[in-house]
């Protein structure tokens, strides 16, 4: 099992948002904080990139309960998240109070507000969509971006020991574990789905596994 990735006991298929839903509430019921409250080390190194941009207003597509939303606003960031879990919602504002706005909902369903953010971190979550729900969360984020605004992106590398384990979805894509659906990413397909949202960088970072840190600014300034 991907222990970035909570398995609840009973089996629900993510083909929908409500399943996709139901499965996040199941796996936040049954394992609470699963992956402690330490932010991920792509959060700190996330922060210190947005710390030398002057980056103030944060936005966190898949916020989870919270845990890497601490250091952005420890160091003076505003925070608003976007989270499918009511319970990963309510541990948020059982651990960080009011500090954080989280609207409850799909990633998939992005604008919320019509709020240019400076900065966007999105950990762990892209690779769980499918391909056009991808295209569309790279999209709503660029365009929520203001300009000279930088977005950070981390997803499963192709790198890691499961991939090509579980039942085979489409190219790079495997059911890892019962209706659990996840791409595997490499340079190339990094390049294909952000080349158009201003890539400028692509860092390998080892969470639980290897994953990719991938960084796209509005600035022309890297273009
Ligand atoms: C792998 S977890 C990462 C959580 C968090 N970023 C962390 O590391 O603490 C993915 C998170 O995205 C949320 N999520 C999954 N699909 C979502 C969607 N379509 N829209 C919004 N949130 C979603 C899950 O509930 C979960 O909190």
């Amino acid at each position: 099992m991907l222990n970035f990735i909570a398995k609840p006991t009973t089996r629900i298929c993510m083909n929908t948002g409500v399943e996709r839903s139901e499965f996040w509430e199941s796996a936040f019921n049954e394992k609470g904080e699963m992956w402690g409250l330490e932010p991920a080390k792509s959060a700190i190194v996330t922060k210190d990139f947005f710390l030398d941009k002057s980056l103030k207003n944060i936005l966190i597509p898949g916020i989870g309960y919270g845990r890497n939303a601490k250091v952005f606003y420890d160091a003076g960031m505003k925070v608003t998240g976007i989270e499918i879990s009511q319970t990963a919602i309510e541990m948020a504002k059982k651990h960080y109070g009011d500090t954080l706005t989280i609207y409850h909902s799909s990633v998939t369903d992005m604008p919320y507000d019509t709020t240019l953010y400076d900065g966007i971190f999105c950990y762990a979550l892209i690779h769980l969509l499918d391909e056009e729900e991808r295209r569309k969360l790279i999209n709503d984020c660029y365009n929520q971006l203001s300009a000279n605004g930088y977005m950070v992106f981390t997803a499963v590398s192709k790198k890691a020991s499961t991939f090509g384990q579980g039942k085979f979805i489409s190219k790079d894509r495997y059911e890892i574990f019962d209706g659990v659906n996840m791409f595997f990413y490499d340079r190339e397909s990094i390049t294909a789905e952000f080349g158009k949202t201003g890539l400028f960088e692509i860092m390998e970072i080892t969470e639980n596994y290897p994953f990719y840190l991938i960084k796209c600014s509005k600035s022309t300034a890297h273009k």
